[in-house]
């Protein structure tokens, strides 16, 4: 089973533990609302896709058990809360919300199911659209010809393979399937493309060096980790030729919220003319907020900067405090990369311009 989200014949959803990855695969079942709503929070389930699709079927399995109004309401406002940045949660449930509102209660548990599953369906269409999409820009990058800065460095000093940097992990493991910013590295890789990939480790929570460097050798792709605070030397030496990431929430003028470092990498890639990209389904465009200012920012745990979770050489887990007892700590758990910055977002409908034009054009397309 390659997704990362699928459902048994018993109709139990079942998913990898995300928290105990790269160590362990680990299965869990996701039976109840309550089962959901705890693997979103606690991070088990993560990534923009993969959220909304869990939320979409938690709300199924709220509905299982009461599928009054009431439950309804309680459910959709319990998942929307529990992850705050990314649209998608929010937009996945208002999707099976409105598939099933007006439907008879005794009816709205397999629409909501059914709803969740087409969902989930649909995210592992539109990735592999972005993958065709993201791979005909990086294609062309591959293809430029030799100059000062940018590819003809970055492809000599690594053998001719194309080199992009990538932060978080907005890989399969963050979808149902493929991955947003990884759709494309995965095609060029299939395709016989030499690529190798610079992973920003993404502290707090390790999600580049423990997940998207996990996931990346799982499929055999080259890449090396790094300490997130190396990109810009990378990108001023020459050894970047595109930055790509996904992204939690686009805003209506273009800003793009992903995880927090994201927008210093921006601010680096400009300043060394690398093309910065943004790969994201059109449900992670969300018109309704104006701009990145108003994109509500997740502060999680202080204990994430706190404590580095990892594996001991003896082979049992720990999580160890690195921070003295005492000093304040903050934990902004995203940032806005603002749309001046970003140089084209990569949808499953095309690539257009990270502009309120570009994603207006981009919505009224025909879906893939
Ligand atoms: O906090 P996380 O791990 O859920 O953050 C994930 C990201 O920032 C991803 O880049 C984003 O959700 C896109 S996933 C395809």
């Amino acid at each position: 089973m390659s997704r990362t989200l699928w459902t048994d014949e018993a109709g139990v959803l079942r998913t990898v533990d995300q928290t105990v990855l790269p160590f362990e695969r680990r299965e869990l079942a996701l039976r109840t609302l309550d089962d959901c709503d705890r693997a979103i929070r606690e991070m088990q389930v993560r990534g923009a896709p993969l959220i909304g699709a869990v939320g979409a079927y938690g709300l199924a399995l709220a509905l299982r058990a009461d599928p009054s109004d009431a439950s309804l309401a309680h459910a959709c406002e319990r998942l929307a809360g529990a992850r705050p940045t990314a649209v998608n949660l929010r937009w996945a449930l208002g999707r099976v919300r409105g598939r099933v509102a007006a439907a008879p209660p005794a009816r709205r548990a397999s629409l909501a199911w059914d709803e969740a599953g087409r969902i989930c369906d649909e995210d592992v269409a539109c990735n592999a659209r972005i993958g065709e999409h993201g791979a005909g820009l990086l294609r062309a990058l591959a293809g430029r010809r030799p100059g000062p800065r940018g590819i003809a460095r970055a492809a000599a000093a690594a053998g001719g393979a194309l080199n992009l940097l990538t932060h978080c992990n907005a890989g399969r493991i963050a979808t149902v399937d493929h991955g947003t910013a990884l759709a494309p590295i995965y095609r060029l890789h299939a395709e016989g493309v030499p690529v190798h990939v610079w992973v920003d480790e993404t502290r707090p929570r390790n999600q580049g060096a423990a997940l998207t460097a996990w996931e990346l050798a799982e499929r055999g792709v080259a890449h090396t980790v790094i300490a997130d605070n190396a990109g810009g030397l990378l990108m001023m030496q020459g050894r970047v030729d595109a930055v790509i990431v996904g992204c939690d929430r686009v805003a209506a003028n273009g800003d793009v919220a992903n995880k927090v470092g994201t927008y210093l990498k921006a601010l680096a890639a400009r300043d060394n003319g690398v093309p910065f990209y943004v790969a994201c389904p059109v449900s992670t465009i969300d018109p309704e907020t104006p701009d990145g200012a108003s994109i509500p920012i997740e502060e999680r745990a202080a204990r994430e900067v706190t404590h580095m979770a990892g594996m001991l050489d003896d082979g049992s887990r720990a999580s160890v405090r690195i921070v003295p007892e005492g000093s304040a700590v903050a934990n902004p758990a995203f940032d806005i990369t603002p749309a001046r910055l970003v140089t084209a977002l990569v949808t499953e409908r095309g690539v257009c311009d990270a502009s309120a034009a570009g994603l207006r054009a981009v919505l009224a397309a025909s879906p893939a």
